[in-house]
């Protein structure tokens, strides 16, 4: 009797394993919860990081070079939101960067060549019943967005190589991937993930990634999910989390509710795995900014378009779309903006006791099929306390990029939903932190 219990039960949890889940709902904590950062703090940091993953996200290749495919096209290790995973049989917790900007699924991975310190035990694939390695002729060693790589035995070596310097290599394996940590967990097998056993760099401070991107390494394309929402609180609270729900979870609420609006996902070629949509226009308030329509166009080299980026905080404009943008800023401010370098969002003097904002227009980013994303001022403008100025949390392409990108700073109490099956992205405003 005991026996066939415990048979039983064992039948069970191998079935609820052996099933992936049809949705599940689960939080993204920022990178900067804990630490107690001042607003200027945090807008600095942000700053800084927006730049280093636009530099290495955009820079991938130049107009001038057409060898675009044998480069890795990866972006920086910096990246924004944290998430819950576990991984193994029994489970190993670990903390995850979420990105939608990267395909791969990985962790740091025992023996180490090279780990960092991580608050939960590093996992080991010889503790684990449930790894085995991946073959090099399989179709997702072939899908490394890095170069792959065979050992003797055959097995599938990735090298991820983000141009700030970190890196993460090991060998590409499979393992049963359990979402969450909590009694809500949910379990899917063999999922495809890189046993990260060689990290290094000194930007670097992520102790895995779990990728959102379109690739078919991803989690979203692993699981089946096939469409995948998020929902971002304040910038400025950043202890708060913000919901991210996957599969049959992911609608906008209210359901098709007359605010949702809906724009194409685009294709680029040269980043197949990226979410682009088309931005045809900015308005200010009632304003259609002078912003020729091609600033913003994806062309046939792989360049220009607009990304959508859960990693990038400050929006990033092709430059003279920026200058547009900046110049009717400080129209509405009254004052030109002081030292704009390229390292620095725009600033503007505040006058002297003034410590808000002063009322501001709502900007519009008008995309294809007639799909306004309307930021309140709050979603593009904060005060810096500090420096007693007025701020534009946005970037301008120094011509060293090669393209635009929407932050997560503009994409606050929006809830985005990437629906894969169909291509189109959905969102419409919601408070992110009661949803
Ligand atoms: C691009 O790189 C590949 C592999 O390194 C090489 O075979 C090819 O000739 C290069 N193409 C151009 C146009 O440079
Ligand atoms: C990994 O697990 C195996 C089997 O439990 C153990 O012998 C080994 O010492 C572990 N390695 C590390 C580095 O913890
Ligand atoms: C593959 O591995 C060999 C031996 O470790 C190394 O010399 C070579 O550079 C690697 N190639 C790639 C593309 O990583
Ligand atoms: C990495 O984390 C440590 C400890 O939290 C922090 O001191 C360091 O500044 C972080 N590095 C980066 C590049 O964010
Ligand atoms: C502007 O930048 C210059 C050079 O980087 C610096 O000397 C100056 O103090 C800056 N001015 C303001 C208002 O920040």
């Amino acid at each position: 009797m005991a026996t066939l219990l415990s048979i039983l039960l064992a039948a069970s949890v191998a079935g609820s394993v052996a099933q992936s889940p049809s949705g599940y709902r689960s939080a993204l904590t920022h990178v900067d919860s804990k630490g107690g950062f001042t607003k200027t703090e945090l807008l600095h940091r942000a700053a800084h990081r927006s730049r280093l993953r636009a530099a290495t996200m955009l820079s991938g290749y130049s107009t001038t070079s057409s060898n675009s495919t044998s480069r890795p096209r990866l972006q920086s290790g910096q990246g924004e939101y944290l998430m819950n995973l576990a991984i193994g049989t029994p489970p190993v917790p670990f903390v995850a960067l979420a990105d939608t900007g990267s395909d791969l699924i990985w962790t740091q991975c025992q023996p180490c060549k090279l780990c960092f310190p991580q608050d939960t035990p590093i996992y080991n694939t010889s503790a684990s019943t449930s790894f085995s390695p991946e073959p090099c002729s399989s179709a997702m060693c072939q899908s490394l967005q890095s170069d792959n790589n065979c050992t003797l035995n055959s097995q599938c070596m990735y090298y991820y190589d983000y141009a700030d310097g970190a890196y993460s290599a090991g060998v590409l394996g499979r393992e049963t991937l359990t979402l969450g940590t909590t009694a809500s967990a949910v379990s899917a097998s063999d999922v495809a993930f890189g046993c990260g056993s060689d990290n290094g760099g000194d930007s670097f401070n992520s102790t895995g990634t779990v990728g959102l991107s379109r690739g078919p390494l991803s989690l979203v394309a692993q699981l089946g999910f096939g469409k995948f929402s998020y929902c971002l609180t304040d910038f400025f609270l950043p202890s708060l989390s913000s919901p991210v729900l996957f599969g049959s979870l992911a609608e906008l609420e209210p359901r098709g509710g007359d605010t949702m609006q809906t724009t194409p996902l685009v294709q680029n070629m040269a980043y197949p795995s990226w979410y682009y949509i088309s931005l045809e226009g900015i308005s200010l308030g009632d304003t259609r900014l002078p912003i020729p329509e091609q600033a913003f166009q994806l062309r046939n080299d792989g360049t220009g378009g607009m990304v959508v980026d859960s990693g990038t905080t400050f929006t990033i404009l092709e430059g003279s779309a920026f200058m547009v943008v900046l110049d009717h800023v400080a129209e509405v401010l009254g004052h030109p903006a002081v030292n704009s370098s390229s390292f620095e969002i725009p600033c503007f003097p505040a006058p002297s006791g003034q410590r808000q904002l002063p009322p501001m227009p709502d900007m519009v980013m008008h995309f294809a099929g007639g799909a306004d994303m309307r930021l309140h001022r709050d979603n593009y403008m904060s005060f810096d306390e500090e420096g007693s100025s007025f701020c534009l949390n946005m970037l301008g392409d120094d011509a060293t990029l090669s393209g635009s990108v929407l932050g997560n700073f503009q994409q606050q109490n929006i809830q985005m939903l990437f629906d894969i099956t169909v291509g189109q992205l959905s969102f419409a405003p919601a408070d992110c932190s009661i949803l």
